[in-house]
């Protein structure tokens, strides 16, 4: 007879045994203060930086996010009462689909309960209403684009990573005839590369194949408004959709899709990930808005943001730690096993009151176990000069490769300062 308890209890154990289980810290965001929260453990609250947040401008934060949070929550409540399909569309939310749609020059925008879902409702429905369709799917695309490749239906065909003569000959082969769909990112959000978007979009009026990208780690944080990496290359009307979130630059929830008014509407109408789901609340979508207003005419934040995350990689790398290859944001560390890039972490958390999430496998190949760190504007000089003592301090006591030679040690502990503020509630 099934033992069910056990069935999972042994699911559980084999993550263990592959040293993948996964601990989420314990956090609360501190408003007006960010990038600190406050860690519990063991019974204990104490102050923190943390260096993982995909909140990349701070905007979470943003008084006027806040503000038009607070108003409209305190105007029409906290949810939104309801699927659209049955219970229409609050007003908020049709002016985040403007804002969003004229933020990509698209002429319609929808929007879902996250970015996940995006993918995975506009992906499986654009592929499964053309009949016959190909996939053409970049190898390191995010599980929610795989989700939506597979639910399709359709048969998918995975070209090398940023690899435009791979896609050529998969393009080539299907002809011209085949209905084809190319899904790929901009910026890859674990190496922080960026996709050839002029080539693939060359390749796809060659071949004649539709475009899908997903913008997630790039919009709000690059082009003069915050349109991502194909405003920046003014390669933004060369590809037909557009999807992105409004969870990470934009310090909100949801996600979205942008694109020609047909395809939008098809997805609006047949995507059982948009019909069946309730809608996001007016307040985050009023919240949404005013992000997105803001990082529409203000470039400080993504100026600042370049800035930092610059600085960090120099002053990482000028201490020998092993900085990843990034054109982008985004500051990866190699570690190269599970158990030490673990125990890095817990110790950079511990000791340091630096909280970084271990990177492991499947997230990443196995053997390139990372810290990602995700330099925001508010991660001022002082805290990266921080991180880079701390990092140092870890790789010593552990024993991690640096760089090509082993770096002596320099690091500064007069810095560790545990802050320990009183617990309240839990
Ligand atoms: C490339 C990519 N697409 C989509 C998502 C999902 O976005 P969301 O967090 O809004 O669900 C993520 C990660 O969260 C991502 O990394």
């Amino acid at each position: 007879m099934m033992n069910y308890q056990r069935f999972f209890e042994e699911a559980i154990d084999q993550l263990h045994a592959e040293r993948r289980y996964r601990i989420f810290a314990d956090l609360e965001r501190i408003a007006g203060a960010f990038p600190r929260a406050i860690w519990r453990a063991n019974g204990e609250a104490r102050e923190i930086t943390v260096w993982c947040s995909n909140d990349y401008l701070g905007m979470g934060q943003h008084p006027d996010v806040i503000a038009a949070q607070q108003q409209a929550a305190g105007r029409m409540g906290s949810g939104a009462g309801g699927t659209r399909n049955i219970s229409g569309t609050n007003h908020p939310l049709v002016e985040l689909e403007l804002e969003l749609a004229d933020l990509h020059g698209k002429d319609s925008a929808l929007v879902f309960t996250s970015g996940f879902v995006s993918n995975e409702a506009a992906i499986s429905t654009i592929a499964r209403l053309m009949p016959y369709c190909l996939v053409l799917s970049d190898e390191l695309n995010h599980a929610s684009m795989i989700e939506g490749v597979r639910r399709s239906g359709a048969e998918k065909k995975v070209f090398r990573h940023n690899d435009v003569a791979h896609l050529e000959s998969l393009l080539q082969a299907a002809g011209r005839e085949r209905a084809k769909l190319i899904v790929f990112e901009s910026v890859y959000s674990m190496d922080g590369d960026v996709a050839p978007i002029e080539k693939i979009a060359d390749l796809a009026e060659k071949y004649n194949a539709m475009t899908y990208i997903d913008e997630v780690h790039a919009v709000g944080m690059y082009g003069a408004r915050g349109g991502g990496i194909t405003e920046r290359e003014g390669l933004a009307h060369r590809i037909d959709v557009i999807e992105g979130t409004l969870a990470k630059a934009f310090g909100t929830l949801g996600g979205y899709i942008t694109g020609p008014r047909a395809v939008v509407d098809a997805v609006r109408s047949y995507a059982p990930g948009f019909i069946f789901t309730t809608a996001l609340p007016p307040a985050i979508a009023a919240a949404a808005t005013a992000s997105i207003r803001h990082l529409k005419q203000s470039n400080i934040e993504r100026e600042q943001h370049q800035r930092q995350a610059q600085r960090t990689k120099d002053v990482l790398s000028a201490a020998g730690l092993p900085v990843m290859p990034s054109s982008t944001h985004i500051v990866p560390v190699l570690v190269g096993d599970p158990e030490l890039c673990k125990m890095a972490s817990d110790r950079l958390l511990g000791v340091h009151g630096i909280y970084i999430q271990p990177i492991n496998y499947p997230t990443v190949p196995r053997g390139s176990e990372r810290l990602r760190i995700t330099p925001t504007p508010f991660h001022d000089d002082r805290l990266i000069d921080d991180l880079q003592d701390a990092l140092v301090e870890t790789w010593d006591a552990l024993g991690i490769p640096y760089a090509g030679t082993r770096r002596p040690a320099q690091h500064r502990t007069d810095r560790i300062i545990p802050l320990v503020v009183p617990a309240s509630g839990g």
